[in-house]
């Protein structure tokens, strides 16, 4: 039975505490942790009839409680050595993205989990639909992947931290960072990127200062070109996430990560095929992590994968100040 930590009791660790919580009795959740330990103590009630222990300091969590698994849920701007004190203390992490909001933490991250062969999961949870799996399995037999085309839009206000550029890092870093994680996973490593982006739709509200349109045009060293487009001003209510992507032999339509349309087109005649699934892909993440620390081999998005998205969205973001391309 692996015994689980939690670090930030907020939106996303609903998703996995309820994950965890359909597993049964191959883990147990024994300790939450937030700096208002009144949501941590509704963790530890709702999800755990009050069994497991509550705290708002993770060091006194980590000191006095026994864990295998920690699940850090934090806000960009929040992390500071809980990764160092759990891999150092052997402790497997399960780390929402993005892992950092610069790359000398994330990089330490990467460095403190390695040393001490601790098992680590990134939050990048669309790399685990049935549709992003069989088609990356279908781009052994075509390819090389030419383009990508990325869209994602919404249109909330978010929570204080997030439409505040300083802690969340804009919404290129904290939110889109999905989509150019799954370029990155179809692509490989991006050679130049060049972002415009603006604040056209929140220009009234004061403590708006993260961007609310953008475009990134991401050149990769085989020649592959992406273009990623988002907004926080499209429909209210609706949160889309959208991919195309346009190999040799192979154009696939993502709906989402666990539907798509592919098209094998080395044929002058039309073969389609679809992918349609419900699977649950927060609970596969979690599944692959408990696998991988039982059977001892690595994780499908170890750190180093959420280090390396990390850089990209943020150079993204440097290009969109600058207003020039910049070289990764
Ligand atoms: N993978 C996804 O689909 C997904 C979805 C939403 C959020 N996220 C990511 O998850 C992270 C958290 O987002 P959220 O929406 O849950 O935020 P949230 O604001 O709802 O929750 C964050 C929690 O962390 C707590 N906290 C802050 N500093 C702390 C500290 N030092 N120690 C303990 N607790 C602390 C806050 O009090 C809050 O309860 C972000 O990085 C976000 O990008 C991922």
């Amino acid at each position: 039975m692996h015994k689980v930590g939690f670090i930030g009791c907020g939106g996303i660790a609903h998703a996995h505490a309820r994950a965890l919580s359909s597993i049964g009795e191959r883990v147990e959740m024994v300790a939450f942790c937030d700096i208002e330990k009144e949501r941590a103590r509704w963790f530890s009630q709702n999800y755990t009839a009050g069994k497991a222990k509550f705290f708002s300091d993770y060091r006194e969590m980590y000191d006095k409680v026994d864990l295998d698994i920690v699940y850090i849920c934090l806000p960009p701007f929040a992390h500071k050595d809980e990764v160092d004190i759990a891999a150092e203390k052997g402790i497997h992490i399960f780390i929402e993205k993005p892992i950092a909001l610069d790359m000398e933490t994330a990089n330490r991250m990467v460095e403190v989990v390695e040393k001490n062969k601790v098992k680590s999961q990134v939050g990048f949870m669309f790399r685990f639909g049935d549709a992003v799996e069989e088609v990356k399995g279908m781009l052994c037999n075509y390819g090389p992947v030419g383009l990508m085309m990325g869209r994602y839009m919404c249109n909330s206000l978010h929570s204080p931290w997030w439409r505040d550029k300083s802690k969340s890092g804009g919404q290129i870093v904290e939110q889109i960072i999905h989509i150019f994680d799954l370029i990155r996973f179809f692509m490989g490593e991006p050679k130049l990127v060049f972002t415009q982006m603006n604040n056209i739709f929140h220009k009234d509200i004061p403590d708006y200062t993260v961007e609310d349109v953008s475009g990134t045009v991401i050149l990769f060293k085989d020649g592959g070109i992406a273009t990623v487009s988002a907004t926080n001003g499209a429909i209210p209510g609706k949160w889309i996430a959208q991919l195309d992507l346009i190999a040799k032999g192979l154009t696939a339509n993502f709906i989402d990560a666990n539907h798509a349309n592919v098209y094998l087109t080395l044929n002058p005649w039309e073969k389609k095929v679809e992918i349609s699934s419900g699977k649950d892909i927060y609970l596969a993440e979690t599944l692959d992590l408990l696998d991988a620390i039982e059977q001892d081999r690595p994780t499908k998005v170890p750190m180093i994968e959420g280090a390396r998205s990390l850089q990209l969205v943020l150079t993204a973001a440097r290009s969109g100040e600058e207003g020039k391309p910049v070289e990764m």
